[in-house]
């Protein structure tokens, strides 16, 4: 017991740390969901938090699309939207985008909202709007599609650090309640990308999270972790909290790569894009059955009145390809079809309903027979495929294209960006 006192009083007398802001979080500790465009809508946070995720990430918003927006809190589900109109000229009464939602009850201290920008001016401006709400404001300094490039967002940073950190000189210089943190690539070579995190933590930063891969590096190449014991000294020398990121599958694995590199945290995206139990540890019950996970994430984006396309994009990430299931939600028009499908009945079918109503969805046919898909996959399979006429799958294409641009509009983003950053 001693021991432990007189180890824990020199550990805080001999680490530095870069103070964090009173509404902020440390991320030391912490075992993250990373920030994706589409993937980490507030559904998908939700799941995450509920799995044990010790803090999530918002998808990367840009700047300009959060400028101009009017918050709200939304009476039916008690989340707080910001939102837009959808066209310059909007009719009174006229539907608004929502282009960032968050739920205060759940989120409240464990939301990091992170923002696409090229610009000093405007990123302060855009994290103004959010900071009373969220824990920390975060930069996306990694994303290498020419979308986020172009405009001098995302990767493009990398190669302007003076740009870079003057976006976080000003952040910082805000002192908002909640703590400022950058997400980077590697650069090439460990020189280069121990001189670029120098400077980056000497802004005032209080986190820096690496993916640990440089910015020509595909998804499906292994993460390298050879430069992160370096990126990890270096963070901990100015007191910042260094997480790392890259091919991280679930948090005994995370607390495993925390202890061997030296980092203070880790982040998570695509394991938890499949499967968000990846979060809980072994001991208590470790990756839970997709089915489970599934049933979870459908009651939270109903309750937080996701959009169907986005939902059904999400369960599509979940469910096996090989399962029948996977045909059958990707053919899903509605809330209650994917109830029918996953074999949900009850007061979880009525919510089902009332979500379609609500977002002018045909509920679709109420089927008598309510055996699960599970039972009868095969079978069902089949019969559904063998009706489905070209026809309609012309149909049902343009309704995906259709999908895919609201997605676009919500997020202020295109989703091939999320598919490689
Ligand atoms: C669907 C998807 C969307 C992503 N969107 C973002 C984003 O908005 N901001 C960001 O910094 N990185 C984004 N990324 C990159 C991830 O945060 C993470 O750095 C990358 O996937 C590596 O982690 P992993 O190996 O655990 O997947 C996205 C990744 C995916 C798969």
């Amino acid at each position: 017991m001693l021991g432990r006192l007189f180890r824990s009083i020199m550990t805080s007398e001999t680490v530095k740390k870069v103070p964090i802001p009173p509404r902020g979080v440390d991320y030391r500790g912490k075992i993250v969901l990373a920030p994706m465009v589409r993937s980490g809508e507030l559904p998908s946070r939700l799941l995450a938090l509920h799995y044990g995720a010790d803090l999530v990430w918002g998808p990367e918003t840009v700047d300009r699309a959060m400028i101009g927006t009017t918050r709200r809190v939304n009476p039916l589900t008690q989340c707080i939207e910001w939102t837009r109109p959808a066209t310059p000229n909007p009719a009174p009464d006229a539907k608004e985008n929502v282009i960032y939602r968050m739920d205060p009850r759940r989120e409240a201290g464990r939301l990091i909202f992170q923002l696409g920008t090229s610009d000093p001016e405007r990123a302060v401006a855009a994290a103004r709007i959010v900071a009373a709400d969220v824990a920390g404001i975060d930069v996306n300094a990694g994303c290498p599609k020419p979308f986020s490039t172009h405009a001098g967002m995302g990767a493009a940073l990398l190669r302007e650090p003076d740009r870079l950190v003057s976006i976080l000189d000003a952040l910082v210089a805000e002192r908002f309640d909640v703590g400022v943190s950058v997400k980077i690539r590697l650069l090439e070579t460990a020189a280069e990308t121990e001189a670029l995190v120098r400077r980056l933590v000497a802004t005032g930063i209080a986190g820096l999270t690496v993916h640990c891969r440089t910015t020509p590096m595909r998804p499906r190449q292994r993460a390298i972790r050879g430069q992160l014991r370096m990126v990890a000294g270096v963070c901990r020398e100015a007191g910042v909290a260094c997480l790392m990121n890259g091919d991280v599958e679930d948090r005994d694995q995370a607390l495993r790569l925390v202890d061997e590199y030296g980092v203070d945290g880790a982040m998570i995206a695509t394991a938890a894009e499949t499967n968000s139990s990846c979060f809980r540890p072994r001991e208590l019950g470790g990756l839970a059955p997709w089915a489970e996970v599934v049933e979870h994430y459908l009651r939270f984006a109903m309750e937080v009145g996701n959009r169907f396309g986005n939902t059904k994009y999400l369960l599509a990430q979940m469910v096996p390809g090989k399962a029948p299931e996977y045909r059958l939600v990707n053919k899903s028009r509605s809330f209650t079809r994917m109830c029918d499908i996953f074999g949900l009945e009850g007061a979880i079918r009525e919510q089902a309903i009332e979500a379609d109503l609500r977002q002018g969805i045909e509920p679709g046919q109420v089927t008598k027979d309510t055996t699960p898909v599970s039972k009868k996959r095969s079978a069902k399979d089949a019969a559904l495929n063998a009706e489905e006429p070209s026809q309609k799958q012309k149909v049902s294409s343009v309704a995906a294209a259709v999908e895919k641009a609201a997605a676009q509009a919500q997020s202020q983003s295109v989703p091939e960006v999320a598919l490689s950053m």
